[in-house]
């Protein structure tokens, strides 16, 4: 996949997260992600690519913009698949908390694990913790692996989850084994990405989120050298027939990084939309706004972090949708 389109990519997931952070703390997810879905599809489809929805909205009847299945770009070679998230964590946008994030992954076609929209059981950690997780493993097991590995105390880890009833168990489990526990409220992208670099204080992300959410961040692990298995975690016979049109046969299997992401020709891109640890959220200045962007290749491993001044009275408005009424 060719470098040049590295900072196109990162011009789509600043447009959703320019457009979304309008939205902050306004009480309306609905809006908010909606005003990121068509700043992140009117960008896209100024590319020089051939692109398919493979993650995405939802069904082409359920989503207007951003569907499975929806050509984006100029029709251009390359032929690329393209996982999006405009708005990954809804309700942290309306409700003006940590952790929103713009996000896309694109492949080479084929690369992409076609995740249903339902539930992963999932686990991620950093390079230096690779060979030393499975998912199958008990909790005991998998931080006093991870703990040798990173060289630290088990009391020293510090492992995300989503607050959730269905965490109950592992949450104790965890706590039991003395771990610090980082609970989230929504967004476990983001923090499973963090868990790839030093310093942002995140060693392991755990627990049952979103799928689709899995496949996103095993694009940024893959990227980075780091770990992440999942398990699809179908709550009835339509999320398992779900996966199935999606040609999944093993609802059970255990799927590693190369499942999730078949090889390395992959980006992943991401725009802090609140504040993260990973990436600062959407500042408004007086002449527009300031952006932080994460851009990853997989091909060359090169990790970029972008800082955009945006000058709004220059920029096409495209790039400055959502704007409140
Ligand atoms: P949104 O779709 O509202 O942005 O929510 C995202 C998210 O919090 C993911 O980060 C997570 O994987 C999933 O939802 C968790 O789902 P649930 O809220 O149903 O537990």
């Amino acid at each position: 996949m060719q470098r040049i389109l590295t900072m196109e990519f990162g011009r789509v997931t600043e447009a959703a997260a320019l457009a979304a952070a309008r939205w902050i703390g306004r009480g309306d997810k609905i809006a908010a992600d909606d005003a990121a879905v068509e700043a992140m599809r009117a960008v896209f489809d100024t590319l020089h690519m051939s692109g398919t929805v493979v993650i995405g909205e939802g069904e082409m009847d359920e989503a207007p913009m951003l569907y499975i299945g929806e050509r984006l770009g100029t029709g251009e070679m390359p032929e690329l698949d393209i996982a999006v998230d405009p708005l990954e964590g809804t309700n942290l946008v309306a409700k003006g908390l940590n952790g929103a994030i713009a996000v896309l992954a694109i492949a080479k076609k084929g690369i992409l694990l076609h995740a249903p929209d339902m539930y992963m059981d999932k686990i991620a950690v950093g390079p230096a913790a690779v060979g030393r997780i499975h998912l199958d493993a008990p909790i005991r097991e998998n931080l006093t692996n991870v703990a040798d590995a990173l060289n630290k105390g088990i009391n020293d880890l510090a492992v995300v989850i989503l607050d959730r009833p269905r965490h109950q168990k592992i949450i104790q489990e965890v706590r039991d084994c003395g771990a610090r526990i980082h609970l989230i409220s929504d967004g476990d992208v983001s923090p499973a990405v963090a868990c790839a670099f030093e310093g942002t204080g995140i060693d392991m992300m755990l627990g049952v989120g979103g799928a689709p959410e899995g496949v996103l961040a095993a694009a940024a692990l893959r990227t980075a050298g780091g770990e992440m298995q999942g398990r699809l975690w179908p709550e009835d016979d339509n999320d398992i027939a779900r996966a199935r049109a999606l040609g999944i046969e093993d609802i059970n299997k255990l799927l590693t990084l190369d499942d999730l992401v078949s090889n390395d020709d992959v980006f992943f891109v991401a725009t802090g939309i609140t504040e993260g640890h990973l990436l600062r959220g959407v500042n408004f200045t007086p002449q527009g706004a300031i952006t932080h962007t994460i851009v990853m290749r997989g091909k060359t491993g090169t990790v970029r972090f972008i800082e955009a001044r945006h000058c709004f009275a220059k920029k096409p408005k495209n790039m400055i949708r959502g704007a409140c009424s």
